[in-house]
């Protein structure tokens, strides 16, 4: 399989290496998709019976269908649009807990499932946390061990955003299935990268973000709630339907929604889905990995730098972000060298995960930094990345041999 080579717009002049906090650039299609739907039937989808107004309700449901068959899903009313995946994670643990019910996690999570969960720990919630080792994955057995007979959720994350391991959630999800635990599934940086089937990952509930590798624009985001699991609803609001009605709709996927939703995000959604769908996520997984083998290989070289759980292992899949920082530097002063010196946009510091860093021992130098590699990076952008930063280690070690001898004189 050979590598894509995607045309980078004009208007992009940074080597864009920050893929893991939002893709970037986005399809053409995605771009024309927004404006030209916003322009011709940018009005309220479901609220009227205008033609324009059919036309916007059918892109709202056609996404929906597109969406449910990415993630295997049957039944395209149980795929519910929110915000982005913090919005989803909430509407999720808060629709599924109550404070003191028992829920089991891991030290990978994203602030978006951390906080919550740390909010229903202080309102009484026994919450279990589970480290991962030293390769960054989560051994399944831990996380099953945890649960107990009164256990409600396993809410954890498909792919870590900090070290790009790809959990077991399969087997995860099989044992809370056995249990009748809800298995709530952070996919969102790993839908759009790696496959995300419902059944396959025996999850209840997987909460998506459309701003990553789905390709849509920020501001959208979503859930696909599993046929019999039940949702308590924790907003209330206009849907555009049954308005007489004095609470807030029973039936999915209003039961969820609430408001006006992001129609000009929706359509952009679904383009950047059908991109996805059309280039392949096997040849696009292919591209980014490859590219990230090289750039993995390239820092694993250079003296002073150190890698956070990048060794492959077999058996394990992962996603393409890689994490590092270099001797002697703190990570944004890398970060703002790569950015000035070397034209290089990348994410420095906690990246919302700060139990992961904790693990590490990176809290006290603010973090890491982090490389996303994207389907619209190519080569000369990861070959770019390793210079820069054999560059910026050979500078601090240069400054740190010059204070030594200072300091013997
Ligand atoms: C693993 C993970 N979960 C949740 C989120 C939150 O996504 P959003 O900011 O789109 O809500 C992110 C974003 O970085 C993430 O990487």
């Amino acid at each position: 399989m050979t590598l894509l080579r995607l045309p980078i717009p004009p208007e992009v002049k940074v080597i864009y290496l920050d893929n893991g906090a939002t893709s970037f650039p986005k399809p053409q299609a995605v771009y024309e998709r927004m404006d030209t739907f916003y322009r011709s039937a940018g009005v309220n989808p479901g609220r009227s019976g205008f033609d324009l107004c059919l036309e916007a309700g059918a892109l709202v449901d056609d996404t929906r269908k597109l969406l449910c068959a990415f993630f295997g899903g049957t039944d395209p009313n149980r795929l519910v649009f929110t915000a982005n995946s913090t919005d989803a994670l909430n509407l999720a643990i808060w629709g599924s807990l109550r404070p003191g019910d028992h829920v089991v996690t891991t030290h990978l999570e994203h602030n978006a499932t951390l906080r919550p969960l740390w909010k229903l720990q202080q309102e009484g919630s026994p919450v279990d946390w589970v480290d991962f080792d030293d390769t960054g994955y989560v051994d399944p057995q831990e996380v099953i061990r945890r649960f107990r007979p009164e256990t409600k959720a396993c809410v954890m994350n498909h792919a870590s955003n900090v070290l790009g391991t790809v959990q077991d959630a399969a087997t995860i999800g099989a044992a809370c299935r056995e249990r009748g635990i809800r298995f709530i599934l952070d996919v969102s940086q790993s839908a759009g990268m790696v496959p995300v089937k419902l059944d396959e990952l025996n999850a209840d509930i997987l909460c998506f973000t459309g701003h990553k590798s789905l390709m849509g624009p920020m501001g959208t985001g979503g859930m696909y709630v599993r046929e019999g699991v039940e949702l308590r609803r924790t907003r209330a609001g206009g849907t555009g339907v049954k308005s007489v009605q004095r609470e807030h709709l029973d039936e999915y996927p209003y039961r969820m929604e609430y408001g006006t939703p992001n129609l000009p995000g929706i359509a952009g959604l679904n383009a950047g889905v059908t991109w996805v769908n059309q280039l392949g996520l096997e040849a696009i997984h292919h591209h980014e990995m490859s590219l990230w083998t090289r750039l993995r290989n390239g820092l694993a070289g250079i003296d002073g730098v150190r890698l956070y759980c990048a060794q492959d292992q077999p058996g394990h899949q992962r996603i393409s972000v890689l994490s590092f920082n270099v001797d002697g530097l703190e990570a944004a002063d890398v970060g703002t060298m790569l950015d000035v010196d070397h034209n290089i946009a990348c994410r420095t510091g906690l990246h919302c995960t700060p139990m992961v860093h904790e693990h590490l021992g990176t809290v006290v130098r603010h973090g890491a930094v982090r490389f996303g590699i994207g389907a619209f990076n190519h080569e000369e952008h990861v070959l770019a990345a390793i210079a820069g930063v054999r560059e910026i280690a050979a500078g601090a070690k240069r400054r740190a041999k010059r204070v030594e001898t200072e300091a013997l004189v």
